[in-house]
C-alpha cells in the first residue's frame, strides 16, 4: 500500500479537485513509463471561497496595481485552501496523514509564458504550507523544470494518459476539455506519444456566460444550442495564429480571454446576438479540436474525453458530428471518471518524482531531455 494524493485546480477555478490513489510498482510490466500500478480510491471537488476565486481570476486575467503584493498573499491563502481540502478528503476516508506517502500539487496557474524571451510559468499555492499543515511530504512546481530544459512546461499529463489509457488494439486520443483543451495521441502500434493544447475548451464560453447570461458556465450547452453560428466571426477566430502555430505549443486563459473575444467582435464590426456568439465559441472549440485530431499521423478510433467539457452535452454531440469516424466517449467508460483524470496525473507525477523517475515527455513538451519534475518539500516526523 502506497497512498498518494493529487491536487488540481484548473484555470476554470470551478473547484479544487483532490484525489487519493494507491500507486505502487508493477513488476509484471517492463516498459518504464507504464511500470506503475495506479488504483483510484477516492476524490472530491472542493469549492473555492468566492472572494478568493474573484481575486485569483482577477490576478490571472488582468493587469492591475500591486500585483506582487497580491501574488504573495494569494500564494499563502491558496496553499491554506489546498491543505484544508486534503485534510477534508482524508477525514471522509478515515485515513490518517501518516498513511500518505506524498501529495502532488499542481498549483493555481497565474501566468504561462512558454514562448517569451524568458520562458516562465507561475503556479501558486505555497507547498511549504501544504507540507506543514498536512504533515505530508509535498511535491509541487512541476512545470518549471521542463521549461528549464527548453520545454513548454506543458502538457504534463500525456505520460499519465499513456500509463492509464493506452490500448494495443485502438488508436486513441485523450481529450481533456478544461478552460483550455488539450489532446494526447496514443498510437496502438507504438507511434510516438504526442500531446499539446489545441486552444480554447470551456474557458471562452465560461467568460461569455458570466458577462452575458449571469452564470459561470452554460449547463449542458443548452444556451449555445439556441444560437446560430456566425460564420464570419468563426472564420476570423480560426485565423488566430495559435491554431497554425508549430508544435510543441501550449496556451492559457491569459491569452484566450474575454478580451480576446472582444477584440474578435470589434474586428467583425457587427452587433451579434449573445447566444450566437456563444454558439460560435462552442464551434470554435470543436473545430479547433477536430482540425488537430485530423492532422494526427494515424486514424483515430476512439476519442476519450475528460474534464468538465464532458458535461457540455451539446459540445460532445457536435464533436461526434465533426468526427464521424471516431467514437467520442467519456473516460468514465474506460476506467477513470473524467472529473479526476488531471488530479490523478499529479498524484502519479508525485510518485515519479519521489522515486527519482522522470515525468516529462520531450516529444510532447519540446524539452531537450527527460527530467525529474518539481521539488520536494519533505515532512519529517517529530
Ligand atoms: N453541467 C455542465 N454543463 C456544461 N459545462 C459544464 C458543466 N459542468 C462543468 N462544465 C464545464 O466544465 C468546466 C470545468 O472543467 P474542468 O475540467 O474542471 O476545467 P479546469 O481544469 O479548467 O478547472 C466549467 O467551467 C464548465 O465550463
Ligand atoms: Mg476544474
Amino acid at each position: 500500500m502506497s497512498y498518494f494524493m493529487g491536487i488540481m485546480s484548473g484555470t476554470s477555478l470551478d473547484g479544487v479537485d483532490v484525489v487519493l490513489a494507491d500507486i505502487f510498482p508493477d513488476d509484471t510490466k517492463s516498459s518504464e513509463q507504464s511500470s506503475v500500478n495506479f488504483s483510484f480510491i477516492a476524490a472530491h471537488s472542493y469549492p473555492v471561497p468566492p472572494r478568493l476565486k474573484q481575486k485569483l481570476l482577477a490576478l490571472s486575467q488582468e493587469r492591475h496595481q500591486n500585483e506582487l503584493d497580491s501574488y504573495a498573499r494569494l500564494d499563502v491563502q491558496t496553499g491554506m485552501l489546498f491543505a484544508h481540502c486534503c485534510q477534508q478528503l482524508l477525514k471522509t476516508q478515515n485515513t490518517s496523514t501518516a498513511e500518505i506517502t506524498a501529495i502532488g500539487s499542481h498549483g493555481q496557474t497565474l501566468r504561462h509564458y512558454p514562448d517569451s524571451d524568458y520562458p516562465t510559468t507561475l503556479q501558486i499555492g505555497d507547498p511549504n504550507i501544504i507540507a506543514q499543515q498536512c504533515g505530508i511530504t509535498t511535491i509541487a512546481d512541476f512545470r518549471r523544470r521542463d521549461m528549464a530544459a527548453g520545454g513548454q512546461g506543458a502538457p504534463l499529463v500525456p505520460p499519465f494518459h499513456q500509463a492509464i489509457f493506452h490500448s494495443e488494439k485502438k488508436n486513441r486520443v485523450i481529450l481533456n476539455i478544461g478552460g483550455i483543451a488539450n489532446i494526447t495521441f496514443l498510437s496502438a502500434k507504438g507511434h510516438q506519444v504526442t500531446g499539446y493544447d489545441t486552444g480554447p475548451g470551456n474557458g471562452l464560453m465560461d467568460d461569455w456566460c458570466l458577462k452575458h447570461f449571469n452564470c459561470s458556465y452554460d449547463p449542458a450547452g443548452q444556451q449555445a444550442a439556441k444560437g446560430q453560428i456566425h460564420s464570419q466571426l468563426l472564420t476570423q477566430m480560426l485565423n488566430d495564429p495559435y491554431f497554425t502555430q508549430a508544435l510543441p505549443k501550449s496556451t492559457g486563459r491569459e491569452y484566450f480571454s474575454y478580451q480576446w473575444i472582444i477584440k474578435q467582435l470589434h474586428n467583425t464590426g457587427t452587433d451579434i446576438d449573445p447566444s450566437d456568439v456563444l454558439r460560435t465559441l462552442l464551434e470554435l472549440s470543436c473545430i479547433s479540436i477536430r482540425n488537430e485530431i485530423s492532422l494526427l499521423p494515424e486514424k483515430i478510433e476512439e476519442v476519450l474525453v475528460c474534464g468538465g467539457g464532458v458535461r457540455n452535452l451539446y459540445l460532445m454531440h457536435r464533436l461526434q458530428e465533426l468526427l464521424p469516424d471516431s467514437l467520442i466517449a467519456s473516460t468514465e467508460n474506460y476506467g477513470l471518471h473524467p472529473d479526476w483524470v488531471e488530479a490523478c496525473a499529479f498524484a502519479w507525477l508525485a510518485y515519479r518524482t519521489l522515486h527519482g523517475l522522470t515525468g516529462n515527455l520531450p516529444a510532447v513538451t519540446g524539452a531537450d531531455r527527460e527530467v525529474i519534475l518539481g521539488a520536494i518539500w519533505p515532512h519529517h516526523s517529530p
